[in-house]
């Protein structure tokens, strides 16, 4: 049990990593709150992880908006007495080409992606400090690290994501506050289904997955579970990257063909 006694909440974990997220943290002991804007989702979540024998609690959220934020936080303080760790997982993603991309859908995805991290660090820092200790998450991406094509709003949010992880850690040093973020990819959940059934980008993408197959929330959620455990005290600032080596072998994989 490595989060015995620890409350966490975690954005976006309706579905997705963020529900994987949740599960793993409850089953090592966690209290955690599902904090997603479909309440309705959550709430399903929410019964699964109690069914398995877990502490958990739904609670209706939109990341991008500093009121809904505050609520949230403050609900789940007042549920669960404390907050010791916040995974910043909620994300959206619209995938068209750069002139395509309206004013609307680039705002809407930094609101959510990047202005969703500010706005729920701000909200849960003081509680953390209150505690002595703190861990946040940053679901960020590989996408913010490589250009990836028709993804000019994600890649630049998640590029943010990055650097605001760096940036928070810095501005909270000496705080006993670690500050990392996850960079994922290809990972088998709904913002991928229409690319985990499309024939050939199975093929392409399975021969560049170094380990030859698309990754599982699980596989998402150990690394998440490592940067909120005890177990990564001496990490602040860091990138892990969880990506079946994909960025990795990207050369070494067009080279073979
Ligand atoms: N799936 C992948 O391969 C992959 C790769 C890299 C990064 N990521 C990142 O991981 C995170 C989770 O992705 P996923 O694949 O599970 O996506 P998903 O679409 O399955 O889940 C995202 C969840 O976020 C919630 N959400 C969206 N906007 C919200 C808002 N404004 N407020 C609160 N909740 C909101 C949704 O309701 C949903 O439950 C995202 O940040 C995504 O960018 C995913």
């Amino acid at each position: 049990m490595k989060l015995e006694g620890k409350v966490a909440v975690i954005t976006g974990a309706a579905g997705g990593i963020g529900r994987g997220i949740a599960e793993m943290f409850a089953r090592e002991g966690a209290c955690v709150a599902i904090a997603d804007r479909d309440a309705e989702k959550a709430r399903e979540t929410e019964a699964h992880i109690r069914s398995a024998g877990g502490e958990a609690a739904a609670f209706g959220v939109d990341v991008a908006s500093g009121a809904s934020v505050s609520r949230m936080v403050a609900d789940v303080v007042s549920r669960f007495g404390r907050l010791d760790i916040l995974v910043n997982n909620a994300g959206i993603r619209f995938v068209k080409p750069f002139l395509e991309y309206s004013e609307d859908e680039w705002r809407k995805t930094l609101d959510v992606n990047l202005t969703g991290l500010f706005l729920c660090c701000r909200a849960a820092v003081p509680q953390m400090l209150k505690n002595g200790k703190g861990k946040i998450v940053n679901v960020a991406s590989v996408a913010g690290e490589f250009g990836r094509p028709h993804r000019i709003a994600y890649c630049a949010s998640k590029g943010g994501a990055i650097a605001f992880t760096k940036a928070l850690a810095v501005d909270l040093s000496g705080k006993n506050i670690c500050v990392n973020a996850l960079a994922p990819a290809l990972i088998d959940t709904p913002l991928n289904a229409a690319y985990a059934t499309d024939d050939t980008l199975a093929t392409v993408w399975g021969k560049e997955l170094l380990v030859r197959r698309w990754g599982r929330t699980e596989d998402v959620a150990a690394g998440a579970l490592y940067l909120a455990s005890d177990d990564s005290d001496f990490v602040t600032g860091a990138v892990l990257t969880i990506d079946g080596g994909w960025t990795a072998g990207l050369v070494r994989a067009n080279e073979l063909d």
